[in-house]
């Protein structure tokens, strides 16, 4: 498996252009199945988890176009994709698919809604926490389903479709507010998803499905209301831009000093974390481009840091930020609300020097003047990155194992880093 080296350094200047965002192309994608028209999506990121859904829905039958290069393109702007769900062959989404991520389940609203009946595998662990399905069964039977739950599959049968019904979440989540979201805009009559995610992903999800035809509103506040209609049509949409890759080359360049352009990046998806990063030292300024980033001369300082749902600190930005608050003077205390294990990283970012002490769901990082390369592993996506974020200051080389994770969600890391400096490479195995 590949890894990543980086040799700790100087700042990072220039301009890193921000990708479409991995977790709006997901459930994107997956609204394809909503209908027999084709849906041109735009602005998708190149990453693994992109091609582990067009692996699952193309098992499904949908057909998938990936269009060539057009000028002005170059190998960092995001491909367009078509899909189109005409002739969908199976409604069972298997273990082996669904089970390498856990979006793919979402499928199971689009296809219980469309096709009256979905055979999903339960998604399993994961790294990060449990991570169970409750909130979409309960949901899902709230909009008219039979459900079951038979040898790790969720079955679900809605012979006569699916009926407008009330829902309230009892916490906040992104992934059954999609699922829930799209499978209400086929349904008899209207949805009401109460205590829905706010998050923009959920709202561009559901300026797509407008454009397909569908009748919501309220999307990016906590009350969704869908009035259901009988068909959905294709349409064009582009992907939004990556909040997360953007927090994530922000605090970057906050750890290596610098002054950075985010192209592309929105500052109005990311207010929290500007405001935290801002108490910490670091200025970040929409431009008519994007997103400036600079710190100059100055330390970072220690910034109490909580995740909350949007918009609030996502907590896919949590490791990143610790790995900040590791030379930060001070000491930061930094909670995690959304996932119950979402701390793997400290144990390797202590192997770097990090001094770090953890309390439940709670994380007191004492900033040092010194972090030290050392070969480093991670479980997941967002606590990968958070150690190459780590490595571009701690002396000597730091090698990341496992590129794997970092593939799923972050286009050429290291060649936009690269571009502004940083050293940075992959070594092939
Ligand atoms: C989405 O995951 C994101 N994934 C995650 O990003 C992100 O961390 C998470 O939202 C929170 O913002 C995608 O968008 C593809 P949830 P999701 O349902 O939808 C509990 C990354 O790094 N819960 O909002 O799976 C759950 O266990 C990833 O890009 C139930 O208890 O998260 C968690 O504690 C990782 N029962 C909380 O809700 C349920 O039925 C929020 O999870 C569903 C969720």
């Amino acid at each position: 498996m590949d890894k990543i080296k980086v040799t700790g350094g100087g700042p990072l200047t220039g301009t890193i252009p921000i990708s479409g965002a991995k977790n709006a192309a997901l459930p994107l994608m997956i609204a394809s199945l909503l209908t027999d028209e084709t849906l041109v999506l735009e602005n998708v990121p190149r990453l693994r988890d992109v091609r582990q859904l067009t692996a699952l829905l193309t098992d499904l039958g949908v057909d998938y176009t990936l269009c060539g290069r057009r000028i002005g393109q170059d190998a960092l702007t995001g491909q367009t994709i078509k899909l189109n769900a005409g002739s969908v062959i199976s409604t069972t989404a298997s273990y082996d698919l669904v089970s390498k991520m856990r979006a793919s389940f979402w499928v199971i609203g689009p296809l219980l809604a469309r096709f009256g009946q979905a055979k999903v595998s339960l998604p399993g662990g994961c790294a990060i926490g449990t991570r169970p399905v409750d909130f979409f069964i309960e949901g899902l039977e709230a909009l008219g389903a039979v459900i079951d739950v038979d040898a790790g599959y969720v079955i679900a049968t809605a012979p006569d479709g699916l009926t407008g019904g009330t829902y309230r979440c009892p916490r906040v989540s992104v992934g059954a507010t999609h699922t829930l979201m799209m499978a209400a805009t086929l349904a008899k009559g209207i949805t009401v998803l109460e205590n829905a995610a706010r998050e923009p992903e959920v709202a561009d999800l559901a300026i797509c499905l407008t454009e397909m035809g569908a009748r919501i509103r309220g999307a990016g506040t906590d009350r969704i209301e869908i009035e259901g209609v009988e068909r959905l049509t294709g349409t064009t949409h582009a992907v939004l831009p990556d909040r997360i890759e953007t927090g994530t080359y922000a605090m970057a360049v906050a750890m290596a000093g610098g002054d950075v352009l985010l192209e592309n990046a929105r500052a109005d998806l990311l207010r929290e974390p500007i405001e935290v990063l801002g108490r910490a030292g670091v200025t970040l300024t929409a431009t008519n481009q994007g997103v400036r980033v600079q710190r100059n001369g100055a330390g970072i300082r220690a910034v109490d840091m909580e995740t909350e749902p949007f918009p609030g600190f996502p907590t896919d930005l949590q490791a990143q930020f610790m790995a900040l608050m590791t030379r930060a003077s001070g000491t930061s205390e930094i909670s995690e609300t959304i996932f119950e294990n979402r701390f793997m990283h400290v144990q390797e970012l202590t192997r770097l020097g990090a001094r770090i002490r953890l309390d439940g769901q709670k994380a007191f990082v004492e900033g040092v003047d010194t972090l030290k390369g050392a070969p480093v592993m991670a479980t997941d996506l967002r606590a990968s990155v958070s150690l190459v974020i780590a490595g571009l200051v701690a002396e000597g080389e730091t090698v990341v194992n496992r590129v794997y994770h970092l593939d799923r969600g972050f286009e050429q890391l290291e060649v936009k880093l690269g571009a502004c400096g940083a050293a940075i490479e992959r070594i092939a195995s």
